[in-house]
């Protein structure tokens, strides 16, 4: 407890000495969101860190996240330094979807609008028209449906077959997976939901097909984090990665949350729901990250790929706005 009293100390420190901002997503560990809070920080879902960090006039972003989201952030903001407390933080999704398979899938297919969720490394997001966060892929397909447009979606298999139930829009889909919301059960959450039959269930769209049928709402981390607030129900099922309890519980304090179940018997399997990347986000890392040679954490994006990338990130916060 002193080292984490004394390494918090010295991360505010050398926040406002180098003029540095932490910017931290839900599912980081505790301590750091309220780490990001205490020093003026930010906590969000994947689209609103993208933007708090362009907007923001620190010279230095700290991205307490995974690789994804600091390439993000280093392609919206080229002329600040961005840095990650560890660059091995990866993700499934991004893993699954290799630049050199994704191209040569696009180009068997010239005639599609190339859609790629935010879970994607700059070089694939530089060979896409658009890029979507969970929190707005339903209306970009919409409108790209509406449009008459033929869709090449990639990479979350769940989520793309989410968006097409939703939208009616068919789509040829790449098939990654999130290994953390993978795991969810439908039939274990069926027998929690009958101990809990008037509990509410919330569900991130990277879950199976099964585990979304079930649900009363259905979003992006601060979606969620907004239906806990707005939905009558006084108990929450909830699945998505557990560090959203801790944003979820401040904003509803008298709520029961529960995590929903991802092992077949329906226990819930405490070291399954928590991304082991975003986990890599710790208080040592953080300050390694500030007190360190900055090229051990900084992102970097080619600049030609970056200024690819720009232009379907771009068009998805014209978008949004
Ligand atoms: P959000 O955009 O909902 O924050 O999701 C990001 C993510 O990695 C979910 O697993
Ligand atoms: Fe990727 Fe899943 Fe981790 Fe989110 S929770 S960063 S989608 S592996």
């Amino acid at each position: 407890a002193a080292r984490k009293q004394e390494l918090t100390a010295r991360i505010t420190e050398l926040l406002k000495a180098k003029n540095a901002v932490l910017i931290a997503h839900y599912y980081t560990d505790h301590e750091i969101q309220a780490l990001a809070e205490s020093t003026g920080g930010f906590i969000g879902d994947s689209l609103e860190m993208a933007k708090f960090g362009k907007q923001h006039q620190a010279q230095t972003l700290i991205i307490a996240g995974v690789r994804f989201m600091g390439e993000t952030a280093k392609i919206l903001s080229p002329e600040k330094h961005v840095l990650m407390p560890t660059l091995q933080a990866e993700c499934s999704l991004d893993l699954s979807c290799p630049i050199k398979e994704f191209s040569a899938f696009c180009d068997e297919h010239p005639d599609h609008t190339v859609v790629v969720y935010a879970n994607t490394s700059a070089a694939v997001k530089a060979r896409a028209d658009w890029v979507v966060t969970s929190s707005i892929a339903l209306e970009v397909v919409e409108h790209l449906d509406a449009e008459g447009k033929k869709i090449l979606w990639a990479p979350d298999r769940h989520l793309g077959a989410y968006i097409e139930k939703k939208t009616g829009a068919k789509m040829l889909r790449w098939q990654g997976a999130c290994i953390v919301h993978d795991e969810f059960k439908a039939k274990a959450l069926a027998r929690l939901k009958a101990e809990h039959p008037d509990a509410a269930i919330l569900v991130h769209p990277e879950s199976p097909a099964a585990v979304i049928d079930m649900a009363d709402a259905v979003g992006s981390t601060t979606q969620l984090i907004k239906a806990a607030q707005q939905l009558p129900q006084k108990t929450l099922i909830v699945a998505t990665d557990r560090g959203i309890f801790y944003k979820m519980q401040q904003a509803c304090p008298d709520k029961v949350m529960i995590e929903a179940p991802t092992g077949g018997d329906g226990a819930t399997c405490r070291s399954c729901a928590h991304c082991p990347w975003m986990a890599m986000n710790g208080l040592e890392a953080i300050y390694a990250a500030l007190s360190e040679q900055a090229d051990a954490h900084e992102i970097k994006v080619e600049e030609s790929t970056r200024l690819k990338a720009l232009i379907p990130l771009n068009r998805m916060l014209d978008f949004a706005a």
